[in-house]
């Protein structure tokens, strides 16, 4: 999409490792526990956010490849990673992320926005009774772990496209933890996820740092939660817009491995310099229905 990308101006990966600066933390991976869903009916024939385009045509057995390929990674990664099984006629399954939202055991289900997609609350409430988690129907449209990132010790919860802000009043019911609202207003950034990357989950995720770390683009956000933001995670790492773009942020951490997109190539000179070990994946097919590596993968948090 953009051509800065194909241009030379950015520095060429080249053998000589990164220096990073000597405040640099350690970083210490934690193998985490996620559910997926491989893409066997991965199409685009609606339109419910603006990456998706019905006249497009979609390659299902490359989607199905390069999902692999996100999967084998994680594999590499020593995760222990669930699968449900795809439904002929749900094409956005593969999104596994809005499945719904786990934490200490408790699954809180999904409550799509879109008729499309509303099937697919009741699927993955299934699946998560049968792996033995505490399900709890919810009452207010909620898009899931798209729209809900634990960082620290505080669910960060966004809405404005498709989470109903009531939902972050069920959640902190729920799991008796804060949350704190986010308002998304550009629709290309329609999810949470894909404009915050959780870098370090903090206490729940390994670090023991209470607030986490976080990576954003401050353009998706409205002024009062920006000035949040900006409060809570001072040295946050900025995107570029043109990061963004490709949804670089939506991206997966296990505290030291990052998955991300590969064309995300300043969001991964800014996280190899922050102590961070950026992996590229190449999910193309899967953006043209407005999804990359984080949508792709729902964490399971017993
Ligand atoms: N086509 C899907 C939708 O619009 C994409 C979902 C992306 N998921 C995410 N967690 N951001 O609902």
């Amino acid at each position: 999409m953009s051509t800065d990308l194909e241009s030379g101006a950015r520095p060429a990966m080249s053998a000589t490792p990164v220096e990073a600066p000597a405040a640099t933390p350690v970083r210490t991976p934690t193998a985490r526990t996620v559910l997926m869903c491989k893409p066997e009916y991965f199409t685009v024939v609606y339109r419910i956010n603006p990456w998706m385009d019905p006249a497009l045509p979609t390659d299902t057995s490359l989607a199905v490849q390069q999902w692999q390929t996100l999967y084998d990674t994680y594999i590499g990664l020593g995760f222990d990673v669930q699968l449900i099984e795809p439904i002929d006629g749900l094409p956005d399954m593969v999104y596994a992320a809005n499945g719904g939202f786990v934490i200490d055991n408790i699954a809180y289900g999904a409550n799509f926005t879109y008729p499309e997609r509303q099937p697919e609350g009741p699927a993955y409430m299934d699946w998560f009774r049968e792996a033995g988690f505490d399900v709890r129907v919810p009452e207010e449209i909620n898009e899931g772990e798209g729209d809900f990132l634990l960082v620290g010790d505080v669910i960060l919860a966004g809405t404005g496209f498709r989470s109903n802000s009531n939902s972050h009043q069920e959640l902190a019911r729920i799991y008796g933890r804060d949350v704190i609202t986010l308002n998304l207003v550009n629709p290309n950034f329609y999810h949470l996820d894909t404009a915050i990357a959780v870098l370090d989950a903090g206490l729940d995720g390994g670090s023991g740092s209470t607030t986490g770390e976080i990576a954003y683009l401050p353009s998706a956000f409205d002024e009062p939660s920006l000035a949040i933001l900006r409060e809570r995670f001072p040295d946050a790492i900025i995107v570029t817009e043109e990061d963004a773009a490709i949804l670089g942020l939506n991206s997966y951490s296990d505290g030291y491995n990052i998955v991300i997109a590969s064309r995300a190539k300043d969001f991964e000179r800014q996280l190899r310099a922050s102590g961070f070990n950026p992996i590229g994946v190449d999910l193309s097919e899967l953006l043209l229905g407005g999804g990359g590596v984080k949508c792709c993968t729902l964490e399971l948090r017993r």
